[in-house]
């Protein structure tokens, strides 16, 4: 959520800070901007609207110079506007702010100022940091001290990156619960939220810890810790293994598109080196459990938000199945606010794939003050919730770049399915069912391969039911969550409301909203609730509703309007393949109406606010 790029070196740095930001404009897309220093001045342009505009606005001619900092936006305080758009910059125009995260004490630190004097120009929490700032100038001994003392003053989370017009030399970052990212190259240094902004340049980086700042020059930085006994932290550069490729297009139309596509691939790369067919089990390392410690676990909790909470639903019902154990799933935004019973005998579940959601690190960070025991299934490597939880499953899915998840859920699925082959294992899980689940995972890329073949007629059906203005999304039991992520996925992408039901629940009201203008998207696995589900249909089609049924089972003739049928695996892992037909659906019902894909309106790929 919100995008910083800074660099400072021998290049110049305007195509440098507008590359980066387009980079990360999946972190937020509703205003950008950037400051670069021009004789003890600052030159900043900004604009609401996309990096396009802020490209076709920035004078490039006039805006020289090989330092710079740059920022695209997620509005928070304050609506989408040019004024409040980052930078944000103090009232002598000399310190230019970017910043990603959220000033709690916003309101009394404005009104402060507003009453010494200082006139503001945005609505923004941030605008005080340039001022506070710019006030500690005189005093410190450098622009890190300045900031490191106006940071004092400050309750809440940043990524922060500062450039004072008067010292063009230098640029000083900090962090407090948004990532930073330091890009180390030859005589130049980078600086972004996220690597994505980073890896066309150098493949050398340093990830700030929380509570850590740092001062950047052309050739060398320096880490410190944030405290008022600052201590030097002394970071060695690590190496990536990301290429530039991983977080380009490389010919497809959109970065959906090309993350469906890469499902198979991915699942092969979470599965590779897990799985054991001498024991018929999962491996799973980053949980540092032995067998006794995994037969201890009384219960399994799954944590997450939006998709990756429906994610975590469907782990919950493979867990029970294979394990026997109780398991359940809640979204981690309600597990914070509540005041929930913490069972030192569970194993809870963090599930992000950003692994910066600020719910779910707030769930584990009250989990684990209360005594819980929380490993993180996440995505990316280094993030807060993986460092927070110290143990897990990473879920390998590669970087994901569409706001709109898709193979980063497969993987949380995949990853949860293993976790329930070995906590079954060391219980009373058969061999036999070990190993069918074994091939069945083994199986699965191939399968969503095959899936992906009937893209062309999946994308008929979503153009014929493009217009609707509503759509149920039905399942029952196993195909519960994948409705759930049907709906979830169709509304983000097309705009189209959508309401996700249990089967058997619909006639206890929902039924009165079936009629020919309401399609529904039956799920209907092959499992031993087949026979019920194809009465679900009956009764739709009953009222006139139009159903398209998503099933691996041999329905009756014209049973369905239309029918997407999909390959089978294993009955415990049927359901993750019967989400890829409905990421289709959603994709291509959102193509016919000429939606942005992947960066649907009001939303961002990070939410690290609350
Ligand atoms: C939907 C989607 C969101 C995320 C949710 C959690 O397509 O992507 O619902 O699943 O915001 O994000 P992470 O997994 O990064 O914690």
């Amino acid at each position: 959520m919100c995008g910083i790029v800074g660099y400072i070196g021998h290049r110049q740095a305007v195509p440098v800070l507008l590359e980066g930001l387009h980079r990360l404009e999946y972190r937020g897309y509703d205003s950008a901007g950037l400051a670069l220093p021009h004789r003890g001045k600052l030159r900043v342009t900004k604009t609401q609207g996309r990096v396009q505009d802020l490209r076709d606005k920035a004078d490039t001619a006039t805006l020289r110079g090989t330092v710079g900092i740059a920022h695209t936006r997620w509005a928070t305080h304050g609506e989408p506007s040019d004024a409040n758009a980052h930078p944000h910059v103090d009232a002598t125009g000399r310190i230019a702010v970017v910043h990603n995260g959220i000033v709690e004490n916003a309101e009394q630190l404005r009104a402060e100022l507003t009453a010494g004097g200082v006139e503001l120009v945005s609505d923004t929490d941030t605008e005080a940091i340039a001022h506070l700032i710019a006030r500690e100038l005189d005093e410190a001994e450098s622009l890190e001290t300045a900031v490191r003392t106006a940071l004092h003053r400050i309750q809440g989370t940043y990524g922060l990156l500062v450039l004072d017009a008067r010292r063009p030399t230098e640029l000083v970052v900090a962090r407090n619960g948004s990532p930073i990212v330091l890009g180390v190259g030859d005589g130049e240094m980078f600086v972004a939220s996220d690597v994505a902004a980073l890896v066309h340049h150098t493949q050398r980086v340093v990830f700030l810890d929380d509570g850590e700042i740092a001062t950047l020059r052309a050739n060398e930085f320096r880490t410190s810790t944030l405290g008022t006994d600052s201590e030097q932290t002394d970071k060695v550069p690590t190496t990536i293994d990301m290429a530039a490729e991983d977080y380009a297009l490389g010919g497809h139309p959109d970065f959906m598109r090309k993350e469906i596509a890469e499902q198979g691939e991915a699942v092969r790369r979470a599965l590779r080196g897990r799985l054991d067919d001498r024991f018929a089990t999962a491996h799973l390392g980053g949980l540092n459990m032995d067998a006794r410690e995994l037969r201890g676990i009384s219960k399994v909790v799954f944590l997450g938000c939006g998709s990756a909470y429906y994610a975590g639903q469907l782990g919950a019902q493979v867990v029970e199945e294979l394990a026997r154990i109780p398991a359940t799933a809640e979204p981690a935004s309600e597990f914070r606010y509540r005041n929930p019973v913490v069972d030192p005998d569970a194993l809870y579940v963090a599930i992000s794939q950003s692994g910066e959601t600020l719910d779910t690190l707030a769930a584990v960070q009250e989990l684990q003050r209360k005594g819980g025991r929380v490993i993180g299934a996440v995505n990316v490597v280094g993030s807060a919730i993986a460092r927070q939880c110290g143990a897990g499953v990473f879920l390998h899915a590669g970087p994901e770049i569409s706001v709109a998840s898709t193979k980063a859920l497969t993987n949380m699925s995949v990853s949860f399915t293993m976790l329930a082959l070995l906590l079954g294992r060391v219980r009373d899980l058969s061999a036999a069912d070990g190993q069918r689940v074994v091939e069945g995972l083994r199986a699965l890329p191939d399968a969503i391969d095959k899936v992906l073949t009937d893209e062309p007629a999946i994308a008929e059906i979503a153009q014929r039911y493009a217009e609707a203005r509503s759509m149920f999304f039905i399942g029952r039991v196993r195909a519960w969550p994948v409705a759930r992520e049907g709906a979830q996925k169709l509304k983000e992408v097309s705009y189209i409301h959508a309401e996700a039901y249990q089967a058997s629940e619909l006639k206890h009201g929902p039924l009165a909203l079936i009629d020919p203008e309401m399609p529904s998207v039956v799920i209907v696995p092959d499992d031993e609730l087949l026979a019920k589900n194809i009465n679900t249909i009956e009764q739709i089609k009953a009222r006139g509703g139009p159903v398209i049924a998503v099933t691996n089972a041999d329905l009756p003739a014209n049973v369905a309007d239309d029918v997407i049928r999909i390959p089978r695996v294993a009955t415990e892992l049927d359901a993750m393949l019967l989400t890829i037909p409905l990421q289709l659906l959603a994709y291509h019902t959102a193509l016919a109406l000429g939606r942005d894909i992947d960066k649907p309106r009001n939303l961002a790929k990070s939410v690290t606010v609350e």
